[in-house]
């Protein structure tokens, strides 16, 4: 294994290499607020099992996390419900797109798995519970500022505001939900905090950080066990990248979730938590360079949970 003033350079030149890259994808443009966002911003951050950090390019600059809150909302539900959670969703990747309509219809309202929009959007109701939306935004930000060591998390009012006004397919997904009865409050109350969640801004610094724990080498905040750290790692590595899962896994062979805002989580059990961000997408809606650079640091490290390190 290289030693960590390897790991060190190794950033840095796959930031510059990232850097260089023509091809850059393009931005998400069906939330507007996350059009504005410039796709030629690089940043990756790399905690290790010893407590160190290394951190290249826009590491500390803050992005909308998007779809990887739904790790966190995950998180929650699984420490306070166990497996009362696949009652409600299912945990099977999927060859759809992450907000398909016409897969929730044919599955009868019950999500193929967690990381899904159906699925987040059933998994934030579940979360919600009895609380107000503002208890439950309050919960899950304590959560992950615990998580993350770090209280300076916040959400980003005009991204929520922005996906509750153009995010069509999350309200079309609510109503199915609603009447397959997999929704138990009304579409407005779930999806505000659906929406609200989606819209935390985080650094790849503080993401890093945040997923420590389901690497194993921090203290695990709340209810989260290691039962459940196991069934979220293989969650992100079945479904965590939608339709593209598959190749990410191929091609990385990390545990990873991604988000539209080009943000990716990806957890190396025992040894590395790591988070990239780089806004312009793939096909798929994952980040183009976030994961051309995971792959890179897969390849140099010997990271994939696939490689037997040649022995
Ligand atoms: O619900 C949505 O469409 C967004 N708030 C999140 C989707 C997302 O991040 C998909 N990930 N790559």
């Amino acid at each position: 294994m290289k030693t960590t003033v390897d790991l060190e350079q190794t950033l840095l030149d796959i930031c510059a290499d990232m850097t260089a890259c023509e091809d850059k994808g393009v931005v998400a443009n069906y939330i507007p607020e996350l059009a504005k966002v410039s796709p030629d911003r690089f940043g990756m951050s790399v905690c290790l099992a010893d407590g160190q950090q290394f951190s290249a390019g826009d590491a500390a600059t803050r992005f909308s996390v998007q779809s990887v809150s739904k790790v966190f909302t995950l998180a929650i539900a699984l420490g306070r419900y166990g497996d009362g959670l696949w009652r409600r969703v299912g945990r099977e990747p999927s060859t759809h797109d992450f907000n398909s309509v016409q897969e929730l219809e044919v599955r009868r309202g019950i999500p193929p798995n967690p990381f899904v929009n159906a699925g987040a959007i059933v998994t934030t109701d579940m979360v919600l519970a009895d609380s107000t939306p503002a208890e439950t935004l309050g919960e899950i930000l304590r959560f992950i500022r615990q998580a993350a060591s770090d209280e300076d998390i916040l959400i980003d009012p005009a991204v929520a505001a922005s996906e509750k006004l153009s995010g069509h397919k999350n309200w079309a997904l609510a109503h199915f939900l609603k009447s397959f009865q997999n929704l138990k409050h009304p579409c407005e109350r779930t999806l505000g905090v659906y929406f609200h969640h989606c819209a935390i801004e985080m650094t790849c610094e503080q993401l890093a950080r945040f997923g420590r724990f389901l690497a194993g080498f921090s203290k695990s905040p709340n209810l989260v066990s290691r039962e459940n750290i196991r069934s979220i790692n293989a969650l992100m590595m079945t479904c965590g990248h939608y339709n593209g899962s598959g190749e990410f896994a191929y091609r990385v062979g990390i545990p990873a979730k991604s988000g539209v805002g080009g943000g990716i989580l990806a957890i190396l059990p025992g040894k590395a938590s790591i988070a990239v961000w780089a806004p312009g997408l793939n096909k798929q809606g994952n980040s183009l360079l976030g994961t051309k650079a995971l792959e890179a640091l897969s390849r140099s490290l010997d990271w994939s949970v696939f490689d037997s390190g040649g022995q």
